[in-house]
């Protein structure tokens, strides 16, 4: 079976500095898989790489479809959903704009509201928070808000930045128990971007690991996991 997301030696670049050198990343239908490595790896470029964001070349293919060549907005249509660092909600907009803006492509009415409905069984908090102003969320919340805006427009593959970055460990277990539940309930496939990769490898399947712009190892979460001497070399313990 085809995999769901196929990168074949993707570079990519921000002007004339190349960041990318021909990586080779697969995301298999209903699974999680990891993309780990030290700061300044190259994990946030290869998700904007991915959804169209960066200058880039090679293939990248969504279910067989070549999506090099295409716009963020088509790419997204496509089915990938793209959760950035640093979150990415609007601030100054109410919580339940927020879930508009992602709902943006569903042009019935009705679905709209059963979509939001969705988001808030998944995330009560942010019904109770609805009619706030986003930039008023905690940090958690904000998150919480940008992976539901995301889920808004039902991804197929969704690429989730350092979605524990700055949270409370409370709340980082809290996002990723519904991360599970998305993947395990839903079928959601997520290709994950972690610093922290501990955390990232129980969720995981399948990693992949970047040190300066290239992949330098692929194989299970549990190799990973099991592998003191790959930890210490590229994770840092
Ligand atoms: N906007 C940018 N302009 C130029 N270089 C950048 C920009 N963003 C990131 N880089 C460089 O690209 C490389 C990879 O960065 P990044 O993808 O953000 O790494 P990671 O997400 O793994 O920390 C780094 O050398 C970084 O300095
Ligand atoms: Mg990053």
């Amino acid at each position: 079976m085809t995999p769901l997301l196929k990168v074949t030696n993707l570079s990519a670049s921000y002007g004339a500095v190349t960041v990318l050198h021909g990586i080779d990343l697969e995301v298999s239908r209903g699974r999680v898989t990891a993309l780990l490595g030290a700061n300044g790896a190259g994990k946030t470029s290869a998700l904007r790489a991915i959804c169209g964001l960066l200058t880039r070349k090679g293939s990248i293919e969504l279910d067989g479809r070549q999506v090099i060549g295409l716009g963020t907005e088509d790419i997204a249509r496509l089915g990938i959903g793209h959760v950035p660092d640093g979150r990415g909600t609007f601030t100054q907009l109410s919580v339940e704009d927020n879930l508009r803006l992602g709902g943006i492509f569903q042009k019935e009415k009705k679905r709209l509201a059963s979509d939001i409905e969705r988001i808030y069984a998944y995330f009560p908090i942010l019904k109770t928070r609805r009619l706030q102003q986003a930039g008023l969320l905690s940090g958690g919340e904000q998150q919480m808000l940008a992976v539901s805006r995301a889920l808004m427009s039902h991804p197929r593959l969704l690429l989730l930045d350092e979605p524990s970055f700055g949270l409370a460990p409370r709340i980082v277990e809290e996002i990723f128990s519904i991360f599970r539940q998305l993947n395990e309930k839903e079928g959601l496939s997520i290709l994950l971007v972690e610093q922290n990769a501990t955390l990232a490898l129980e969720i995981a399947q399948e990693a992949y690991l970047i040190e300066t712009g290239r992949i330098v190892f692929t194989g299970s979460a549990a190799s990973v996991r099991n592998n003191e001497d790959i930890r210490r070399a590229y994770l840092g313990g």
